[in-house]
Parts: structure tokens; C-alpha cells; sequence
């Protein structure tokens, strides 16, 4: 029996050993033979390999033109002051105004804006504090740098300065997505002194008290906010 046992030893050791040399070939650029040769390489184009059916012959493409990614969504306005100005006339808030959005606009302020701003919006942050960065104007009592008061910016100005940021402060618009930016332009107004709560579209041209939400039509609301805001509505 031991006899038969060696000599399966000695095939084994044959077979693996001729596996072993017939993988490697001659030819340095064939890779010999391949155990399970899908593991190493896909059926399927790879995202950078040639190909022969697309027209540039790559597998990767351009995106369609006017293509925007998932979830962004563009800023039509410029960022020159012209700009600026233009976004202040045209853009109104798209939220319902509601103690919710501006809890969260207050905790986005807290994260972005509150070390050089000032929890207040007084232009006292940390960092103003540590002597490291000259304060930014008060949102309630300071003069933007771009004329006027700070308490006049409109919400249009406060959220194109979000998005380009203005002179020494750096642009957020990678960091802050569009509804964000716009819960913090509600908190940023309290800051200026203005009541914004149940105040939707409440820009320059639409500043009218008795127009009862006129969001309703152009934005989808949460059930729950909805409740809260005919709350605040009843008081
Ligand atoms: C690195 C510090 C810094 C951070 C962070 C910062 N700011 Fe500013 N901000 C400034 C400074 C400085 C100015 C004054 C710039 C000037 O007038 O030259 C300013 C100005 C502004 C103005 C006035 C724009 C105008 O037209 O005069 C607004 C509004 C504003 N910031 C909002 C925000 C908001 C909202 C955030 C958070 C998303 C934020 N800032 C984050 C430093 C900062």
C-alpha cells in the first residue's frame, strides 16, 4: 500500500510542477495559463481600456453637454458684483421659513460660518478672536464692503456670497449644498434682525405681508412642516 501512495506523491508533485512551468511562456507578453483567467480579467470593457465601438475609441466618455451631476444643482449667476446685485434682485428663498429650517440653518451656520462671524453674527469668531483674521463686518450694525449696511443684504446677496465667498472669505459652494445654503440665509437674516418665520419668498419684489405662502406652488413641503408653519400662523 505504501508503495501506491508514493508513487501518487510522486504524480502530484509531477502534476503541479508541470502546471507550474507550462504557466510561464516564452513569449513575455502572454501571460501562460490562467486559473479561472475571469478572476483577472472582465468579460466587460474596462473604464480606461480601448474600444472599438465608441467613436473617439475610448471606453470612457464625455457626459452628454448639459449633463449636471446627481444632486447639484446650478448657480446661474456669475461672480462679478454685477452679478452679485443681480442675484440680490432676482433669487428668493424656496423654503417655508419654520422654527425647523431654522434650527438646522443655525447648526450649518454653527459648522461653516460661527468661527469667523461670530455666533451672534458680530464679526467676533474664534479665530477673529485669536487675533488670527480681521473681523468680518457685524450682519446687524456693519457696513458690507460692497456698500450699504450689512442688515440690508438681501437674501439673494447673503446666499451668492455663500456660494463665491468675498475677498477674504473663501467661496463655500463645494461644502454647502443649494437647500443648506439657504437654511443658513434664514438664520443669517435673524442675525440681521429680521423676522423671517412663515416669511417664504419674501425678496425685495415680493415683500408683500398679506400674499398668504406663496410657496406652496413651487415647492413640495414636508407634511410636518406644514403643521408647523399654520402653528406659527395662528399666534
Ligand atoms: C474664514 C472666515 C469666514 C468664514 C468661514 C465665513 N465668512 Fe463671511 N465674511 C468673512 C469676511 C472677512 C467678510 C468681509 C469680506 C469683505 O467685505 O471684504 C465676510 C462677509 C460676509 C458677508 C457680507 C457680504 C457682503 O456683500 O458684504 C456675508 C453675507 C457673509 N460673509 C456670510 C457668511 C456665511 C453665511 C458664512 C458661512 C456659510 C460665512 N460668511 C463664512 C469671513 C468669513
Amino acid at each position: 500500500m505504501k508503495i501506491y501512495k508514493n508513487i501518487g506523491i510522486v504524480l502530484g508533485a509531477a502534476w503541479v510542477s508541470g502546471m507550474v512551468l507550462s504557466a510561464c511562456s516564452q513569449d513575455k507578453n502572454h501571460p501562460g495559463y490562467e486559473y479561472m483567467p475571469n478572476m483577472y480579467r472582465s468579460a466587460s470593457y474596462e473604464t480606461y481600456s480601448e474600444n472599438p465601438n465608441t467613436a473617439n475609441g475610448t471606453s470612457a466618455m464625455k457626459p452628454a453637454e448639459g449633463s449636471i451631476p446627481r444632486g447639484y444643482s446650478p448657480f446661474e449667476y456669475g461672480p462679478s458684483n454685477e452679478e452679485y446685485m443681480r442675484a440680490g434682485e432676482e433669487l428668493n428663498n424656496p423654503l417655508e421659513i419654520t422654527e425647523k429650517t431654522l434650527a438646522e440653518g443655525k447648526e450649518l451656520y454653527e459648522i461653516f460660518c460661527d468661527h469667523c462671524h461670530g455666533a451672534k453674527g458680530a464679526g467676533d469668531g474664534q479665530i477673529v478672536d485669536n487675533g488670527l483674521f480681521p473681523p468680518p463686518p457685524s450682519y446687524a450694525d456693519g457696513n458690507s464692503s460692497r456698500g450699504g449696511m450689512m442688515a440690508d443684504l438681501s437674501e439673494g446677496e447673503i446666499y451668492h456670497t455663500i456660494v463665491y465667498g468675498l475677498n477674504m472669505m473663501g467661496a463655500h459652494a463645494s461644502q454647502i449644498n443649494d437647500e443648506e445654503r439657504w437654511k443658513i440665509v434664514a438664520y443669517v437674516q435673524t442675525l440681521q434682525g429680521k423676522d423671517v418665520l412663515g416669511n417664504a419668498m419674501s425678496g425685495p419684489a415680493e415683500a408683500d405681508s398679506t400674499q398668504t405662502n406663496p410657496v406652496q406652488n413651487v415647492e413640495p413641503v414636508e407634511a410636518n412642516e406644514t403643521e408647523v408653519q399654520s402653528n406659527e400662523e395662528s399666534h
